[in-house]
């Protein structure tokens, strides 16, 4: 099969085309990137020689690229992880998540209409949700909890995952979507909350969590997620939804001192800061359906699959520092001085 998959370069993408082109020689995968700042080649170093690999650059929202690049290539699946990801950047500029996260997807759409597909599949988010009560253990999302967005972020995953079911139901477009918790892994961009703590602590620098830190997300590692999608893609059914998560709740504060705790760094460096407007309290998935009709179960704990990915950051500081050392900076500045 001929696989193409947008926003490889990035740290979810970059995973799943390791993981694939390894599991999977029988496969071509192309990977289509614009490589934004959140897209980075030295992540697809581990696969460019590969002989079932190539890398095209170019934008998900460029029509005339996309549909060109499609009627040369014949494409039978199509897993889109190109969006910009990142929630904080979304209340700084909604327009860019507009752009890439809603009117990207629809391009991708038309072209897998018009030259056909098996399957286009969309990698969307647990926030299309909204959020649950922390104190409610019991309350889990599941595939038919009403949309529910607090973001601009997670309001264009939403849109996103509404237009890919019209496709469906309209076009006959064979389809799926997962909808995933907060992922932890190799290659996350330093923007996001663990490798932001692992960057900053090794460096002692202050560690900013918002609020109070009361806030719990689901943590699965990016490895699970990728196993879960590659099930879907093979075996899940046109048109459905599909929830993915391990289970694996945490406040960020206990996250935060876990890693400080590993890396031998004192709870001092924690600093509380301004709280991001709309911030949603907690995140838990039921993935019930995906372990019951496909046969997914996570296979990495919290407690060593965090061990592992400290591990990673110690031993490939010049992927991170290459990051943290370049426009990152002025990000940090920009985002951090008024949450002081
Ligand atoms: P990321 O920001 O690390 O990577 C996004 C990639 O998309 C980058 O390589 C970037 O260059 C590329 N890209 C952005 N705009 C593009 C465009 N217009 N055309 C082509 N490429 C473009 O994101 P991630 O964390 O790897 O997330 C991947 C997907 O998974 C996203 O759709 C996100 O919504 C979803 N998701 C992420 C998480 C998580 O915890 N990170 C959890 C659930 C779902
Ligand atoms: O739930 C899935 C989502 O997880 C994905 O759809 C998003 O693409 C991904 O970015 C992630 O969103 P979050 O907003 O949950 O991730 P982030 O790492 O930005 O933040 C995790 C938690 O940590 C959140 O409650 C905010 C908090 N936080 C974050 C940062 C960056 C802090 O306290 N301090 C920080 O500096």
């Amino acid at each position: 099969m001929k696989i193409l998959v947008t926003g490889g370069a990035g740290f979810i993408g970059g995973n799943y085309v390791h993981l694939m082109v390894k599991e999977h020689p029988e496969d071509t995968i192309v990977v289509l990137d614009s490589l934004t700042y959140a897209g980075n080649l030295e992540t697809l170093e581990p696969v460019m020689d590969a002989p079932n690999f190539r890398f095209v650059k170019g934008d998900i929202r460029d029509r005339d690229f996309v549909s060109a690049l499609f009627e040369k290539e014949h494409f039978d699946i199509v897993i889109n992880f190109a969006a910009e990801s990142h929630v904080d950047r979304s209340i700084e500029n909604p327009q860019i998540f507009l752009e890439t996260n809603i009117i990207g997807v629809s391009v991708l759409m038309d072209a897998c209409r018009k030259y056909g597909i098996k399957r286009y599949h969309q990698v969307s988010t647990d926030e299309v949700y909204g959020e649950l009560p922390s104190d409610r253990p019991d309350l889990l999302f599941h595939e038919d909890t009403p949309i529910h967005t607090s973001s601009p972020y997670s309001t264009s995953k939403a849109s996103a995952d509404l237009l890919v079911l019209a496709y469906h139901r309209t076009y006959g477009l064979p389809v799926t979507i997962s909808r995933c918790s907060n992922n932890y892994g190799p290659y996350q961009f330093p923007e996001k909350l663990i490798p932001l703590v692992i960057s900053r602590a090794l460096a002692d620098e202050s560690i900013p969590v918002y609020g109070e830190g009361k806030n719990v997300r689901d943590w699965l590692h990016v490895y699970d997620h990728c196993h879960a999608i590659d099930l879907i893609v093979r075996n899940g059914k046109d048109g459905e939804v599909y929830n993915i998560g391990g289970h694996n709740e945490r406040n960020n504060l206990e996250v935060v001192k876990t890693i400080l705790k590993a890396l031998g760094r004192s709870e001092d460096l924690i600093h509380y800061v301004k709280d991001r407007p709309g911030h949603d309290l907690r995140y838990a998935m039921d993935p019930e359906k995906i372990e019951t009709e496909l046969g997914w179960k996570p296979e990495y704990h919290f407690e060593s699959g965090i061990k592992d990915t400290i591990d990673w950051y110690l031993n490939h500081k010049e992927w991170w520092q290459h990051i943290v050392n370049g426009e990152y900076q002025s990000y940090y500045e920009r985002m951090y001085k008024d949450r002081k």
